[in-house]
């Protein structure tokens, strides 16, 4: 008995010896996005990062087009659709996609269906190709966001 367990615990650690040092798990398949500060104001710039790495070397999805949509969290009235912050094409083989957006122009530009003092999400629509089993590519979508809250302080 005493043997047995000592044998599960060696085998165990070399088990977790042997494993990758990336971990990925599976919500992490479609990259994972960040947005620095996650509370801005007018005129503050905020940087959204996306991280490929899990994406990519495990679960092979390359990213082909990366779309970031601003959106009203579930509960929405139904009539605010999603805005289109921005359209990007990372080279093949990137691990890493940032940009920057300022609250005072393209998150700005949104009067009628956006509003300050209040909660969004920043969503990344990720495109990536797959093998078909004639040989062609086709395209399929997934996504994660991030929170994001946008206020008038320094209006
Ligand atoms: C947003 O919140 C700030 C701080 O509470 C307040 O001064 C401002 O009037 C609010 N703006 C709107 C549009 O509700
Ligand atoms: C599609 O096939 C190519 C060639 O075999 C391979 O390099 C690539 O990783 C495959 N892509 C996917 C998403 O499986």
């Amino acid at each position: 008995m005493k043997f047995f367990a000592a044998a599960a615990i060696s085998s165990l650690v070399a088990l977790a010896s042997a494993a990758p040092a990336l971990q990925c798990y599976e919500a992490l398949r479609f990259g994972v996005i960040s947005v620095s500060p996650t509370t801005l104001a007018a005129g503050d710039t905020a940087t959204i990062t996306a991280d490929f790495t899990c994406a990519v070397e495990y679960y092979n999805h390359v990213p082909k087009y990366t779309d970031y949509l601003l959106e009203v969290p579930q509960n929405n009235n139904g009539y605010e659709a999603p805005y289109l912050l921005a359209h990007r094409e990372p080279a093949p083989g990137t691990l890493t996609d940032q940009f920057t957006v300022q609250a005072s122009d393209s998150l700005c530009a949104i009067p009628h269906a956006y509003y300050w003092n209040a909660s969004y999400d920043i969503f990344l629509q990720m495109t990536y190709p797959q093998n078909g089993t004639d040989g062609s590519t086709y395209y399929t979508v997934g996504g994660v966001y991030a929170p994001v809250t946008i206020t008038t302080v320094n209006a």
